[in-house]
């Protein structure tokens, strides 16, 4: 077949603003709205975040570039691309592989809090949680967690629900939603912010997140804070191979990425500033867990006149925002399985979400009936966490960054992202490669033997 009939065969991006919308939807999502704030507040603040930017600069953003720029030039699925670019016999395809095995894990344990920002509509709309009584907002939320049934309902509903826009496909899907969603969540957040700030406790919030303690600093917490950054930026898995693959030929990859990075940020620093003062101000724990943002929310709008209406806003756009990056995940797997095995969109669909439940139950029902089931001391839903953000993100990033800096070479590397010689920064391009080759493999390395206690 020819490249060009090939390429009429893919479903793909449509419009610039459309590639970037999808993109920032992909990278902004819970690990903003809820991961951000409550690791940012177990791990000591402003010091975490410090770490945090660096790891964003100095490794996600080039990893991003890196990835995106395979998927454009390969214009498959991770595991076809790498087997394509790499030269015969080397198994860089195992980078694909194993991110089909990240997605599956990040959307057992994702779903489940995607399915808890659902349930949080149903629980606005009631107004039942809308407290600024700690002990209301927390005895909430453990029943929700504590609810095998609710638990198990909610994340089908999520489940049922990312299926049906996915077999909408990617232009109508996925493309169509976000693009007129993110603009409202942003909105939403900053007014959330301008309350937030004039509560009492305001100004130690701030200071928590920050004025720098760097005894906080322990290798885990670095190991952490590097997980994040690749959470965060959908990136050591192939869904930025994959997004990449629906890219145009004329869409300026630094660029978008540049623009996804930052305003990825913002948006966790938007959710940070709206929660830590609340945190301060009504008595809550900052290192209080993944149930921060559902308790201290609540505390936050019962202090507003119009608060209920807001409440069941900030959720649904939460889940919208969730969605984005939810429907990422899944296309990793579902192109994989449509390219390599052949399967039709709405098969593969369907066999990523049956795999999804069962795995998905798990970790729905680890705050219930499987609550006692741990290996390394640490139960399904914060072990799925765990060795997808801060073991196979982590080394997908190293092999991805090994692979353009010592395999592809810049050359290939710059033909795909100056768009074959038209977007002239090559000095730019030298210092991403530089970063590739050299800086990112061996921080990133480094960081993971320290965080893991290895040496
Ligand atoms: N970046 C997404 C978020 O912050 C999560 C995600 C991770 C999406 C990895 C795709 C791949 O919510």
């Amino acid at each position: 077949m020819s490249q060009a009939s090939k390429e009429r065969q893919r479903d793909a991006f449509t419009s610039g603003f459309g590639v970037l919308a999808a993109t920032l939807g992909s990278a902004v999502g819970l690990g903003n709205i809820w991961k951000f704030p409550y690791i940012t507040g177990a791990n000591g603040g402003a010091s975490f975040l410090l770490v945090y930017l660096l790891a964003t600069l100095l490794v996600g953003l080039p990893v991003m570039i890196a990835e995106i720029a395979i998927g454009r030039r390969a214009k498959a699925n991770p595991i076809s691309a790498l087997q394509s670019l790499a030269p015969r016999g080397q198994p860089w395809w195992i980078i694909g592989a194993a991110g089909m095995l990240a997605s599956f894990l990040i959307m057992s344990f994702y779903s489940e809090v995607v399915a808890w920002v659902f349930a949080y509509v149903l629980e606005a709309l009631r107004g039942t949680t809308l407290s600024s009584d700690r002990k209301v907002t927390e005895a909430a939320f453990s029943s929700l967690t504590g609810d095998p049934w609710r638990s198990l309902l909610w994340q089908w509903a999520v489940l049922a629900t990312m299926g049906g826009i996915l077999l909408m496909g990617v232009a109508r899907g996925i493309e169509a939603l976000t693009k007129k969603l993110m603009p409202l969540l942003f909105l939403l957040l900053v007014l959330l912010c301008g309350f937030s700030l004039t509560l009492d406790g305001a100004a130690e919030g701030l200071a928590f997140l920050f004025y720098p303690d760097f005894s906080k600093l322990t290798g885990a917490a670095v190991l952490t804070a590097l997980g994040l950054a690749f959470f965060k930026l959908s990136i050591g898995m192939g869904t930025m191979m994959t997004y990449g693959s629906y890219f145009r030929d004329d869409q300026n990859i630094p660029a978008i990425a540049f623009r996804v990075m930052a305003a990825d940020l913002c948006v966790s620093l938007l959710a940070g500033v709206a929660i830590f003062p609340a945190v301060f101000t009504f008595g809550f724990e900052p290192a209080a867990g993944p149930a921060l943002v559902f308790i201290t929310v609540p505390a936050v709008f019962s202090q507003i006149p119009i608060g209920q209406v807001l409440m069941v806003t900030f959720f649904v756009l939460t889940a919208i925002a969730a969605t984005g990056a939810m429907l990422s995940l899944m296309e990793v797997p579902v192109l994989i399985l449509r390219e390599r095995f052949s399967l039709s969109r709405p098969k593969a669909v369907m066999l990523t979400l049956a795999v999804l439940a069962a795995s998905g139950s798990v970790c729905a029902l680890s705050g219930s009936l499987l609550a006692d089931a741990k290996l390394f001391g640490l139960n399904m839903f914060d072990l799925f966490d765990f060795v997808s953000s801060n073991i196979i993100l982590p080394v997908g990033g190293i092999l991805i960054a090994l692979f353009v800096g010592w395999v592809w070479g810049f050359e290939r590397l710059w033909q795909s992202v100056s768009n074959n010689g038209q977007l002239a920064n090559a000095g730019l391009a030298r210092l991403v490669f530089f970063l590739l080759r050299y800086v990112s493999p061996l921080l990133v390395l480094i960081v993971m033997l320290k965080g893991l206690n290895i040496f």
